[in-house]
């Protein structure tokens, strides 16, 4: 259990006083009538949950006493005489995934009530219970997602790599598949569901025209078969050639007749093995990946052509503005520009069961982006957020970063746009997460990568929740009351030290060629400019930033007018995106009253100081932690200690090569 298998579902024995207020409210479990694959899940998860919690199972019963713990749909409630309670009322604003739990009476019993309008709310309801119940949160009286979709993106291979995850093999065991489902899949089923994730794309975006024949398809349903009842629906990244690599078609055209005909039988044979598909995912003319483009057809033709072949069956197309092609017209201009260029002429072009997946940010998961132009400009098209919980960019699983400081940045930022300003969150119909799960026995890599996982589910459910009220709760469900304020403290800082001992003050993109891990800001020589670092930096003698202002690339005006003029000076320039809009002399003087040269030195001494810290407030828990994850992460902020000081090293000898400048007074050169 001290592995780390259980993630946040731990049910460890409560202490007294909790373990005496929650058999209060559960002396026995009730769920009126026949259950279904989804309250008998409910049902399941109570049990384990309050065995482990209280140290016996509880009584299952049909009957309501007091003390119950009753899980009931409208439906039930009127059976029960609960028909006319202003429940009713409150339920129907639920939807269809919303839950409401309360303290009532019924057939003159005290009971504590689960209630929803689905099955699936009742299983969601269970697992706020139980999160209330192991944490002594107050019971929550009622809760409902805004977003419809809320996905995880595996960029899994079927060959079981996975594209930028550090956390062992792809959990999908193909091979094994679909005669195998390993215990795994349904453990991930009630992880996600705990979180209410109600989707997963199970492949690559880089994908594979295999994935779309008949074995993979039996494949995928068998995954399917096994997630349903949690709610989760099953996605395929489609690569946009397939038809014509599996030499089923002459063209992959999208207008071509025969490719349409070729995507409408695939539709109509996958929706045969799995009735609840979802839908697909697509990575078009971006990196290499085929796309419409290719035939001189835009976005939104080929994504409305997959639309129509999925619409009969209700599935979705979920198209990505991670754009940028090899031959992009922004190569010596400005990557950031390249999704804005290609999506907004086509607002209002897509068909309605199409979504266009954003990236958090223009360039690409860096460790802090201003937010996406996208957001906001696209008012007729309905957008999804695409964040990247595996951390690419963010010193893999061996460094500690949480990343609910970084999504609860993005999703309140305000995009000031029509109406009256929106935030970012405001604009979204969906969210997806790319996923750092992967078949290591911890699932994430590390101990603390599981809370990037959880945040990110829980502010799926509700972007506008406070990434420190989230790592509260999983602290408590991970390592139990009694560490949570040290290590709330951590995670609160942790993504920021990253921040300033990588990219500090809007710098991006300098990180080691290929890999992204470690320093590499001098590299100068990759085959295309926009891989290059010197790109993004732009560091010389007269200067260091990338001037995105009307002297410069001009990305400013993608954004809202209030926010370009805003940014366009920077004086009023967030000095954490300053570099990110403008090059700027060494001796620039910052608000602090240093120089530029000074400020950027301070920062990656402080990202360099505030790891130590990290280390630090780790060892001091050690006495209040579990000997095992005490160690794999004593380790970790070993090493992250070192990365920390090999960042603020070669970038502070490179820049200052570039610059010529001296270092300040009591810093010694690197050896
Ligand atoms: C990044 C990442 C790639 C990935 C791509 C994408 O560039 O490094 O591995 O394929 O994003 O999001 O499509």
């Amino acid at each position: 259990d001290e592995d780390g298998y259980d993630l946040w579902l731990r049910y460890r024995p409560l202490e007294q006083a909790a373990q005496a207020r929650v058999q209060s409210q559960a002396r026995s479990v009730v769920l009126p009538g026949a259950p279904s694959p989804t309250s008998q899940a409910a049902l399941d998860e109570l049990h384990k949950a309050l065995t482990g919690m209280l140290g016996r199972a509880p009584a299952p019963s049909a009957r309501i006493s007091d003390g119950a713990l009753l899980l009931a749909t409208p439906a039930r409630l009127q059976e029960l005489g609960a028909a006319a309670s202003p429940l009713r009322a409150e339920l129907s604003a639920l939807g269809n995934d919303g839950y409401l739990l309360r303290q009532t009476r019924i057939q003159n019993h005290n009971v504590t009530l689960i209630a929803a309008n689905t099955d699936i709310g009742l299983l969601y309801g269970a697992y706020a219970w139980l999160r209330d119940a192991n944490t002594g949160a107050k019971l929550e009286a009622s809760s409902a997602p805004t977003l419809q979709l809320r996905l995880l993106n595996h960029w899994d291979n079927l060959d079981r790599t996975v594209e930028r995850g550090y956390a062992g093999q792809s959990i999908w065991d193909w091979w094994a598949l679909p005669d195998i489902k390993d215990q795994r899949y349904t453990d991930y089923a009630r992880a996600n569901a705990s979180l209410g994730i109600n989707g997963t794309v199970l492949n690559n975006v880089n994908s594979k025209p295999e994935v779309l024949t008949a074995p993979f398809i039996a494949k995928a349903a068998a995954v399917a078969d096994v997630l349903r009842p949690y709610g989760i629906k099953v996605y395929l990244s489609a690569r946009f050639s397939t038809p014509l690599e599996l030499k089923e078609t002459s063209t992959a055209d999208p207008l071509s007749p025969e490719v349409r005909a070729w995507w409408q039988r695939k539709a109509d044979e996958i929706y045969k093995s799995i009735p609840d598909f979802g839908g697909f995912l697509v990575k078009a003319n971006s990196e290499g990946q085929p796309g419409p483009q290719d035939y001189h057809r835009t976005h939104a033709d080929g994504a409305n052509m997959l639309a129509a072949a999925l619409a009969p069956h209700k599935g979705i197309v979920m198209w990505r503005a991670f754009v940028y092609a090899p031959k992009g017209t922004h190569l010596n201009d400005d990557r950031a520009k390249q999704a804005y260029d290609e999506f907004k002429p086509l607002d209002g072009q897509f068909a309605a069961n199409v979504l266009v997946q954003v990236k958090n940010g223009a360039i690409d998961f860096q460790p802090r982006e201003p937010f996406h132009p996208l957001f906001g400009a696209m008012q007729k098209t309905p957008l999804m957020m695409e964040f990247q919980i595996t951390k690419e960019y963010l010193g893999f699983s061996t460094d500690m970063a949480y990343l609910g400081t970084l999504f609860e940045e993005t999703l309140e930022t305000d995009t000031k746009t029509a109406p009256q300003g929106r935030t970012v969150a405001q604009t979204l119909s969906g969210i997806a997460g790319v996923a750092n799960i992967g078949s290591d026995r911890n699932w994430a890599g590390s101990h603390f990568d599981q809370a990037n996982w959880y945040a990110y589910g829980r502010m799926a459910w509700n972007p506008q929740a406070k990434a420190r009220d989230v790592a509260v709760e999983w602290a408590a469900l991970t390592f139990g009351p009694r560490t949570v304020t040290p290590v709330v403290d951590m995670m609160m800082m942790s993504r920021e030290t990253v921040v300033n001992y990588m990219t500090p003050l809007g710098l991006h993109h300098i990180m080691g060629t290929g890999h992204h891990h470690g320093p590499a800001p001098w590299v100068d020589n990759l085959e295309r400019p926009d891989w290059n670092p010197v790109y993004y930096h732009r560091a010389s003698r007269d200067g260091i930033g990338f001037d995105r202002t009307a002297k410069g690339s001009n990305a400013l005006e993608q954004y809202a007018p209030e926010i370009a003029r805003q940014f366009s000076d920077p004086k009023t320039t967030p000095p954490q995106f300053l570099l990110w809009f403008h090059h700027l002399p060494w001796n620039y003087a910052m608000p602090s009253g240093r120089t530029l040269w000074a400020e950027l030195l301070a920062h990656y001494d402080q990202g360099l100081a505030d790891a130590k810290s990290l280390r630090a407030r780790w060892v001091a828990l050690k006495p209040l932690i579990d000997p095992r994850r005490y160690s794999e992460e004593e380790q970790r902020l070993n090493r992250q200690v070192a990365n920390a000081t090999l960042w603020r090293d070669a970038c502070v000898a490179y820049f200052q090569s570039v610059s010529g400048l001296p270092l300040p007074a009591g810093v010694q050169p690197p050896a």
